[in-house]
């Protein structure tokens, strides 16, 4: 009887291989071109000490690392957090878990295995093996969390402590989440609550991105460049480099330094905030000799939540509101099915402007 085929990258690899196999590789126009990633810029790093402590003498601390959000969000889209209240421990138990899951044999994940994105809990690879016409050197778990007890229960019970890590770490990085979210409400002059109450009951969902080493990483991606469809995204990363994101036309390497958080503004704060943040285009690349670990938190609005622009940041004149109001629901269906290929899905939610005055 003939092997099954293998669905994951990871088992594709362990099986020993010298080239990326025929569906992996990118047409020529579509490569990461790696000799022309920039390294010499880099995302602000924000200290986020007086926004997660509540001493009263820290108000114009606050009102500065406000400030310092507004530029990230305002001119990258990304940031990088340090002082975010997250204990080392807890991260270190995440990454590790994570590694282990991935460790596992193949028949012990595959029993995670499912290629329908609105599933709550799933092991798939690539980004959606239904749509797409070139797979992503990635596999991963998705997991929602948010309310925890809600999903807990679907969570994958191997390895044994699995659960007990990822619960931990899911609510402190809600914790943080909502503090970034409260900072990035006052930051756009709209009060505090305003994005976590647009937000419904909120949901949270977690990556597991496992990146096995890629023999011929120059003709393949990871992820391919993409906007994030949440609120805002809390990323946690090995030491092992990959992310990039576009600035000014060009891919800059984001560097893990240890002990901190990647931010990005999602599409859902960059219609919120009426265009003025934006929700930046990353990707993240392969490379032929060390695998990589990266734990996206992915906050978002409950499915029944209507978005739209604020209407504090609306005016008839130089600021109508750019996109039409639309249930969470939607936007996130449309983000599943119609793949990577096209950028962004941004563009499908835009008001239609009225004609011009006669
Ligand atoms: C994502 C993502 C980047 C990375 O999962 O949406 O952008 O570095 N990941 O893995
Ligand atoms: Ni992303």
């Amino acid at each position: 009887m003939a092997a099954a085929a293998k669905m994951l990258v990871s088992d594709i690899v362990s099986g020993g291989i010298s080239a990326v196999p025929a569906n992996y590789v990118r047409p020529i126009s579509d490569r990461p071109n790696l000799q022309v990633v920039h390294d010499d810029s880099t995302i602000p790093l924000i200290d986020l000490l007086p926004l997660i402590s509540t001493f009263p003498d820290d108000r114009d601390r606050r009102r500065q690392v406000i400030r310092d959000i507004a530029h990230a969000c305002h001119n990258y889209g990304f940031f990088q957090v340090k002082n975010h209240g997250i204990p080392e421990t807890v991260i270190d138990n995440m990454l590790t878990v994570a590694r282990e899951f991935f460790k596992m044999p193949e028949k012990e994940r595959m029993k995670c295995y499912s290629e329908d994105p609105l599933k709550a809990m799933r092991l798939s690879t690539s980004f959606n093996v239904k749509t797409e016409k070139v797979s992503n050197w990635r596999d991963f778990l998705r997991l929602h969390c948010y309310p925890l007890e809600d999903y807990i229960h679907e969570w994958p019970s191997n390895p044994p402590t699995f659960r007990e890590v990822a619960a931990e770490y899911s609510r402190r990085v809600r914790e943080l989440a909502v503090r970034l979210l409260e900072g990035i409400s006052e930051s756009l002059g709209l009060e505090r609550e305003y994005i976590v109450r647009a937000m419904g009951g909120q949901g949270q969902h977690m990556a597991l991105n496992y990146y096995p080493p890629c023999p011929q990483p120059e003709l393949t991606y990871g992820l391919p460049a993409h906007a994030d469809p949440n609120a805002v995204t809390v990323l946690l990363q090995d030491q092992v480099p990959g992310l990039q994101l576009l600035k000014n036309g060009r891919w800059i390497a984001v560097h893990s330094i240890p002990n901190t958080f990647i931010v990005n503004i999602g599409d859902q704060i960059q219609v919120i905030s009426n265009d003025r943040y934006k929700s930046a285009l990353h990707r993240a690349v392969v490379n032929c000799s060390q695998e990589r670990i990266s734990i996206p938190t992915f906050y978002c609005p409950s499915p029944d939540a209507i978005i739209g622009p604020a209407p504090p940041l609306t005016d008839g004149e130089d600021h109508p509101p750019a996109y039409r109001s639309f249930k969470y629901d939607e936007y996130y269906r449309k983000f599943w099915n119609r793949g990577l290929e096209v950028e962004t899905c941004l563009d499908k939610f835009r008001a239609i402007a009225p004609p011009p005055p006669t």
